[in-house]
């Protein structure tokens, strides 16, 4: 028995039942113009400003087992994003997370990767002050998404440091907002193909790491976990995985992670809400610690899926 299975049995059922379902959302469904359409017939205006120039902000929470999981930390953040880039979402707070609830449930889809974008909207930018355009809403919910599947979160990924690229800095692109300018993470997971790996940890630049391609990192030494204390976003995962971290009587440390450390360190992995925490047990091509997936590790991965019943964090959804 792998440690893994004590989520991804029940999973793969709840999986084979929606396979089945005859639900036309249960693919997922889009809220977008005032109407809620199946995923795979949703289109966006093409001259949407989120479109042409990646002008918009999202947040992605997640639905576990029917549950959703920490869905007003996602929306904390995603307002704070709205504000630092001056948008306004026309579907206000209680209404978003009403339409939220209501998607997953409609769709009955148990375990849900949920979407919510806010974009400047239709006027283009340069002939409109930015302030005047009407921004746009999209919502989306779908079958939760995996960053990194069951079999390598068994015997854990692979990773490189990038040579060719570093984390876009603070000061051009706010990293704390979120957002999908993602041309340095591409370049990133180019270069880790390149390298024969399957995800790229970014630098700031200056020796000392930042995130990856939609995760933060997090590494353990000496039984202290450490993950970069500025730019990156601030994960809800890495924020779960610290209480747990904390809860199991490891010291936690937001910092400066130099590259060093993760050249040294005994434990190796990646955090996001969509893949919860992904063992890497390769770096640049040498193994991290002893090559396996470590025991703090998968003592974080338990406490991690077990907060997803814990009824400060997480609601149960009441299905049609
Ligand atoms: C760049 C980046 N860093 C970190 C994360 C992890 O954030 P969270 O744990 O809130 O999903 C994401 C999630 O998509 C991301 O895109």
């Amino acid at each position: 028995m792998s440690y893994t299975d004590h989520i991804f049995v029940e999973y793969r059922r709840r999986v084979a039942e929606l396979k089945a379902s005859k639900n036309p959302l249960a693919q997922g469904v889009v809220y977008l113009e005032g109407k809620y359409v199946p995923l795979h017939e949703a289109r966006i205006p093409i001259l949407d400003q989120g479109f042409l120039k990646s002008d918009l902000t999202y947040d992605v929470p997640a639905v576990w087992d029917g549950r959703y999981f920490r869905l007003d930390d996602h929306l904390d953040r995603f307002e704070e994003s709205c504000k630092r880039l001056r948008l306004r979402s026309p579907v206000g707070r209680a209404e978003m997370r009403d339409r939220l609830v209501e998607m997953v449930a409609m769709s009955g889809i148990r375990d849900a990767y949920v979407m919510m974008i806010v974009t400047r909207g239709l006027r283009y930018i340069r002939q409109t002050p930015p302030e005047e355009c009407e921004n746009f809403c999209y919502l989306m919910v779908m079958p939760f998404l995996w960053v990194m599947d069951e079999e390598t979160q068994k015997k854990g990924g692979s990773a490189i440091i990038t040579r060719t690229v570093r984390r876009i800095p603070p000061g051009a692109i706010d990293p704390t907002v979120k957002n999908l300018q993602w041309g340095d993470f591409t370049r990133g997971i180019l270069e880790a193909r390149d390298r024969g790996a399957q995800y790229p940890i970014l630098t700031d630049g200056d020796t000392n790491l930042t995130e990856g391609s939609g995760f933060n990192v997090m590494l353990v030494k000496d039984r202290k976990l450490y993950s970069a204390r500025k730019g990156v976003l601030e994960g809800v995962t890495r924020k779960t995985v610290m209480e747990v971290a904390a809860g199991l009587g490891l010291e936690t440390h937001l910092d400066d992670v130099p590259v060093d450390l993760a050249y040294s360190c005994d434990e190796l992995f990646f955090v996001t809400t969509a893949g919860g925490v992904m063992p890497i047990t390769e770096l640049d091509g040498q193994p991290v610690g002893n090559g396996a997936v470590g025991p703090i590790t998968k003592a974080i991965w338990k406490g991690y899926w077990d907060a997803h019943y814990d009824p400060k964090l997480s609601f149960g959804i009441n299905y049609y």
